[in-house]
């Protein structure tokens, strides 16, 4: 068994292993935005399953700031939802994983739109005002307390895929003139502010990862240059770990990869993670088509990336882990098609469709 199966610390957190979940929208909250039975057991799963590190969600620090959005996700302003939360953490901690929550910004404030999720290619998103800062900082100075008192392991911040953070530290979207515009420090500034919110809603050596765009992947966009620089400054200022992700509306890339499916090859990101690695001290996650085992190995032996992490790969088989160790290490079945994602983005449950039917029936994997 190679480093991958060893246990991995960084920060506060203690895995016993380098595997990772990347956040995945799941779509199985109630009405309420509250966890429901069927939340519980996706992430039971994945702890029984065998992974190192859990990182749930997208969660969502305001109630508000997403009605009418397209993925139904619990929200961390509902009451009762410290309670549901510190449940299933227990329940995780116990079958042997940590558990991150990622926590994404706003869709709309204050009656705008202030940015677009991956499938609003034509949105043109309004910039943050004073005000609107004002409230995300208090909504995620909210989150960390929350998040902290229910016994996650520490927060991700989505800052990548088109968010209107990823857009605050591309210098592609980003024209202000202000002092969240111009130089990377000052793109760099909200998230900043945001992990200290954090911090001071939880505590000071709360965990803050983050997800950021390692290239927007659209032309004249964030380079991987340019977001080497962001990462470096955002290590500096408190970021415990970097998931290096892509792409957003208009891109080139999906989140998933490459929008030609032709271009689409294993680990698409490697090359990005470890230009980011090379500019930053803190462990470098790599996502993106990570699904044969030995090449996961290499990254690490290699030093290219320090966690593996996927998100697919865990829809279709939640205990990857345990068949790999049981000595089956033949790669992930995901076959990449997206057909995960595609009902997700229909308001349905997340499900791999290569796994069962319409009507919920098993089919042969
Ligand atoms: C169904 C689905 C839901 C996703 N939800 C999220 C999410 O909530 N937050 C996020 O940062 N990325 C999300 N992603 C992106 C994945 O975390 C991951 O970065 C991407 O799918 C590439 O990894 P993979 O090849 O292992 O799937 C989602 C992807 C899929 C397919
Ligand atoms: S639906 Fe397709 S992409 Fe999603 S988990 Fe199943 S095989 Fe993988």
């Amino acid at each position: 068994m190679s480093d991958l199966f060893e246990p991995y610390a960084f920060s506060r957190i203690r895995m016993r292993n380098r595997f990772v979940r990347s956040a995945t929208v799941n779509n199985l909250t109630n009405e309420e935005n509250r966890f429901t039975p069927a939340h519980r057991k996706l992430y039971t799963d994945l702890a029984k399953g065998g992974v190192g590190l859990i990182i749930g969600g997208v969660y969502r620090p305001k109630r508000e700031w997403f009605v009418g959005h397209t993925f139904q996700q619990p929200c961390l302003d509902v009451a009762g939802i410290e309670e549901e939360m510190r449940a299933l953490v227990e329940e995780i901690h116990w079958l042997g994983a940590a558990f991150v929550s990622q926590i994404c910004p706003p869709f709309q404030i204050n009656g705008k739109q202030v940015s677009g999720s991956a499938m609003d290619v034509n949105l043109v998103p309004e910039p943050l005002d004073e005000r609107d800062i004002a409230e995300i900082k208090a909504a995620y100075r909210n989150a960390g307390r929350v998040l902290s008192s229910a016994g996650c392991d520490g927060v991700q911040l989505h800052c990548c895929h088109n968010d209107v953070l990823s857009r605050t530290i591309s210098p592609f979207f980003n024209l202000r003139q202000d002092q969240y515009g111009g130089s990377p420090a000052n793109r760099a500034r909200l998230v900043l502010e945001l992990v200290q919110e954090l911090k001071k809603g939880a505590a000071n050596d709360f965990p803050v990862l983050i997800k950021m765009n390692a290239s927007d992947f659209r032309e004249n966009c964030m380079t991987v240059d340019d977001a080497a620089e962001i990462a470096s400054i955002l290590a500096t200022g408190g970021i415990c770990a970097i998931e290096p992700s892509c792409g957003g509306a208009g891109a080139s890339f999906t989140p998933s990869g490459p929008i030609v499916k032709e271009d689409w090859h294993e680990g698409y990101l490697i090359q990005y993670a470890a230009r980011i690695k090379e500019a930053v001290d803190v462990p470098v996650m790599v996502v993106g088509g990570m699904r044969d085992l030995k090449m996961m190995e290499e990254v690490v032996e290699t030093g290219k990336g320090d966690l593996v992490s996927m998100c697919r790969p865990f829809i279709r088989e939640p205990d990857l882990i345990n068949r790999w160790i049981s000595g089956d290490v033949s790669p992930s079945k995901c076959i990449s098609c997206d057909g995960c994602l595609k009902e997700t983005m229909k308001r349905r449950k997340l499900r791999c469709v290569q796994v069962t039917r319409a009507d919920g029936t098993p089919k042969e994997g």
